[in-house]
């Protein structure tokens, strides 16, 4: 198989961590005979530096000709502070736009020996394996107005959760589609107790899930999500919920199930079923962690687990993206980045990391 991944290492430790996942695909590339392309390009702080701008037309052309995309992350306080012109994750969210990548798939799953990394007790999460689907093009994030003004003295700001039908009914059938290949069980989360958007959020559930005879359809408010997902992570399987929620609870999933350095995303047009392209856009879901980068200690699974993500949704290369979880499972038995550094096993750096990851991968 041949194919064209755009890479956008970004700020931070964003180049650190996509030259692992970068190690990864070379070593996928090199052991099951495909060859991937990658084209470089510029966004975030980097390319406000160079270009003025977090996003050249010429890097959304280069993403264009690519059939995924695959980037770190962006951002640090050079660029990002109350009064700058322009915020560096505009850059992400314009990608996410222009790409229509409405389906954030954000897994958090605990791997077997790793139990001891989560804040909650051991028991609790062991088996914990959820995967949150974040509505991703819509809601408090884009909606209008979107703005700050001055009215007699006294500073206003408005952001808007607005949602249509088809909006919500895409992301509702990812959830479903993804719940019907899992464990069939399917929570959806909104604040229907007091928003609009919520209301018709349940509603379309409700109704959509007699398409689903098969799916465990349970609602759940997005305040109580969080509690549980810190009483009981194991009792869910897919959650779908729209923008705003999905970040928050994204990073709590994540957090839980051992260290955001381990939350991969997958952004997707669909998942590919029907008449949907299934145009990826591939990032960690955590930030640039500006204080330590340079440093080459940052945990790069979670971009490498992107990247195994890209393998499945992107190319139908199923057998390959299981043989890098397969290889992070083995790895993360004996050897730590220092966010998942636990007794009796060994710490090492990124590049350390990836090459373990690699090693087992050749292995097979
Ligand atoms: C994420 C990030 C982004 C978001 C930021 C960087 C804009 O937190 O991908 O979760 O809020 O979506
Ligand atoms: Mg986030």
């Amino acid at each position: 198989m041949k194919g064209t991944i755009a890479v956008g290492p970004g700020d931070g430790i964003g180049p650190e961590i996509v030259a692992e996942g970068v190690k990864v695909l070379k070593a996928i590339e090199k052991k099951y005979g495909h060859e991937f392309k990658l084209d470089y390009f510029d966004m975030g702080g980097v390319s406000i530096d160079k270009h003025g701008t977090p996003l050249t037309d010429d890097a959304i052309e280069t993403c264009r000709r690519a059939d995924a995309l695959f980037s770190g992350s962006v951002g640090g306080p050079k660029w990002d502070y109350p009064g700058a012109k322009v915020y560096t994750n505009t850059a992400g969210l314009r990608l996410r736009k222009i790409f229509d990548v409405y389906a954030n798939l954000r897994p958090a799953k605990v791997y077997p020996g790793m139990e001891g990394c989560s804040s909650l007790k051991p028991e609790k999460v062991k088996g914990m394996d959820v995967i949150v689907v974040r509505e991703n093009c819509g809601g408090a994030y884009f909606g209008e107005p979107k703005k700050q003004w001055t009215d007699k003295g006294v500073r206003w700001a408005v952001d808007t959760m607005l949602y249509s039908e088809p909006e919500i009914a895409r992301i509702l059938r990812v959830g479903f589609e993804l719940a019907r290949k899992r464990r069939k069980k399917l929570a959806s989360v909104e604040k229907q107790n007091v928003t609009e958007t919520g209301k018709l959020w349940r509603r379309m559930a409700i109704e959509m899930s007699e398409k689903y005879p098969d799916v465990e359809l349970e609602h759940v408010l997005a305040d109580a999500c969080t509690a549980w997902l810190l009483r009981e992570p194991t009792r869910f399987d897919v959650l779908v919920m729209g923008n705003l929620y999905g970040d928050i609870i994204s990073d709590e999933a994540s957090t839980v199930a051992g260290s955001l350095g381990m939350g991969s995303s997958a952004q997707l047009h669909g998942l590919g079923t029907d008449e949907e392209k299934p145009w990826g856009y591939y990032e960690s879901a955590h930030g640039s962690a500006p204080d330590i980068a340079g440093k080459g200690i940052a945990n790069p699974i979670a971009t490498i687990m992107s990247a195994a993500h890209m393998l499945e949704y992107t190319y139908k290369l199923k057998k390959e993206a299981d043989a890098i979880d397969k290889a992070v499972a083995r790895v993360v038995l004996k050897a730590r980045t220092a966010d998942i550094m636990e007794k009796g096993m060994r710490q090492v750096g990124s590049a350390e990391m990836g090459d373990l990851i690699v090693k087992e991968i050749e292995k097979g």
